[in-house]
């Protein structure tokens, strides 16, 4: 099994960016704990970052993978086109944050991608994604549906 962890805008920032809200941690800490947790699936990953729509947008398209782990960031709220991008393909996508956006402003509260995910997870730090990587496993080894 092969997934992409896909990370937009501003998370190439992590470990300077707001540490009180997305820790001390950095995007390349980020991808190491995610290889360990993959390397004991047996999964093969591939990370991206972009901080534009439309290379995220191009990156979902062309991707030949068996899932997507997705923190969209700020485009989670306002991004129609990442949604249809995500509704163009066949692939399962988990939607993922650091931060338990219900917890925070009200804009961070609506999803536009959420209906067109699998599933979503936030709040638990980098954890989320680790929990992700986790119900993606699951749902494709078909054990719980
Ligand atoms: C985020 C939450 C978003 O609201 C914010 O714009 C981000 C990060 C998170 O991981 O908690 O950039 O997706």
């Amino acid at each position: 099994m092969k997934i992409l962890i896909l990370n937009g805008p501003n998370l190439n920032m992590l470990g300077k960016r707001e540490p009180e809200i997305y820790g001390k941690n950095t995007l390349s800490n980020l991808q190491d704990l995610i290889e360990n947790y993959c390397k004991d699936l047996k999964y093969d990953v591939e990370f991206y970052q972009s901080n534009h729509e439309g290379d995220l947008i191009d990156k979902i398209q062309s991707s030949a993978v068996d899932g997507i782990v997705f923190n969209a960031g700020a485009y989670t709220h306002t991004s129609v086109a990442l949604r249809d991008a995500i509704s163009s393909v066949k692939t399962p996508v988990i939607e993922v944050h650091i931060s338990n956006v219900h917890s925070r402003e009200e804009f961070r509260h609506k999803s536009l991608i959420s209906p067109v995910c699998l599933g979503v997870i936030c709040g638990f730090g980098f954890n989320s994604y680790l929990l992700a990587i986790n119900g993606l496993h699951l749902f494709l080894s078909k054990d719980v549906k």
